[in-house]
């Protein structure tokens, strides 16, 4: 049952100090902090290159993946949704393997891609929350995420327990490649293990995201953006909103703005971003004061590194705890789950079964 929450959805959110650390538990030993790679059907030491496939959250949990793979492994990846890939004809290497992120493991979509990649010589690892799936079932290997059963339809804590396994996979895989130093791989397995705290401490203070869902609940149109392992964080904060609350929202790379969304700059049009301190903090500071500068009202979520020099022209700025950058993307996707679920309540939508929308989606 809900317990004391009022949805499921909020229960669910209040899982993620639980379940972030049940699943890196699962996938990284404390003690020598090291990432531990789960049984693979493919070694990542070769592997030519990782295709990556899922839908909807699913998806945005493996494109933030596709950064860290790149990043930290440096392996050639490629990615798509899964409705996209399945009819493209796509082109993979002799040798390649493909990772498939589903929380059910039922889509009906992401099913199909992952047999397409299968005839495709392909060896197939899927990220899965439920261990009796068709997807677990069919793929050469899995890795599950113990995020434990998940009703509310909007996707939380299996999102977070999907980029959770995706991290500590581009870690094995960064090790397995001789690209990341025992002592970079210890640096980014402690990053990890504080998540789970910090998770905690945010869904305490959660008055500012509740302030910042008054401001958005008025408007028709919202603008989330980032840049780097945010953008896809961005594209996630839009498609809770949107299904959810309803209220349109669009998701975009902050470096595209002035390549044609700049001109949806409007007062009427929140613009909410991510923006934590790391390497590419002045970048997107710096589109959005562009954006403030055309009279948008400019809400961030930050840390208190990059704080104060965003007070200057941002309307709210909301203090996220600080966090090495590569844990950036799973902590920010705690405050727009909320943001979303705020706004839901404050509209009265039906939280846990927003419309037209099903848990497992088994048509195409
Ligand atoms: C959004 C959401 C959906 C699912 C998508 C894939 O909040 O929950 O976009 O992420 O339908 O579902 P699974 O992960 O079961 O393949």
């Amino acid at each position: 049952g809900k317990g004391n929450y009022r949805h499921f959805m909020e229960k669910e959110l209040h899982e993620h100090p639980v379940v972030l650390g049940d699943t890196l538990r699962q996938y990284i030993d404390p003690s020598s902090r090291a990432a531990v790679l789960p049984e693979l059907p493919f070694d990542p030491a070769v592997v030519p290159r990782l295709t990556l496939s899922a839908c909807g959250s699913a998806y945005l949990a493996a494109q933030v993946g596709r950064y860290w793979f790149e990043q930290i492994a440096r392996i050639p990846v490629d990615s798509d949704i899964a409705s996209e890939l399945r009819y493209r004809e796509p082109v993979v290497p002799k040798g390649g393997a493909a990772v498939m992120v589903s929380q059910s493991g039922e889509t009906a979509d992401t099913l199909a891609a992952l047999r397409l990649l299968k005839q495709l010589g392909q060896k197939v690892l899927s990220v899965v929350n439920v261990d009796e799936s068709s997807m677990a079932r069919e793929s050469d290997g899995k890795v599950l995420t113990v995020a434990g059963p998940e009703i509310g339809v909007a996707s939380t804590k299996a999102f977070t327990a999907q980029l959770a396994v995706l991290a500590c996979l581009a870690l094995g895989f960064g090790r397995a490649r001789g690209v990341l130093s025992a002592e970079d791989e210890a640096r980014l397995t402690a990053a990890l293990l504080e998540v789970p705290a910090h998770a905690a401490a945010l869904l305490e203070n959660g008055e500012d995201i509740q302030d910042l869902a008054r401001e958005v609940v008025q408007a028709r149109d919202v603008l989330f953006l980032g840049r780097g392992s945010l953008y896809p964080i961005a594209l996630e904060g839009a498609l809770k909103l949107k299904e959810l609350s309803y209220i349109h929202a669009e998701g975009y790379a902050a470096g595209e703005m002035k390549h044609g969304p700049i001109a949806l700059i409007d007062p009427a049009v929140p613009v909410i971003a991510l923006c934590p301190s790391g390497p590419l903090f002045e970048k997107t500071a710096s589109n959005l004061q562009e954006a403030a500068a055309r009279g948008g009202r400019i809400m961030v979520f930050t840390d208190a590194i990059g704080a104060p020099s965003l007070r200057r022209f941002a309307e709210r700025v909301v203090v996220l705890p600080t966090v090495d950058p590569f844990v950036a993307p799973i902590l920010h996707a705690i405050p727009v789950q909320l943001l979303a679920y705020h706004v839901a309540v404050l509209k009265g939508t039906d939280v846990d079964q927003p419309r037209n929308l099903a848990k497992a989606v088994t048509v195409e």
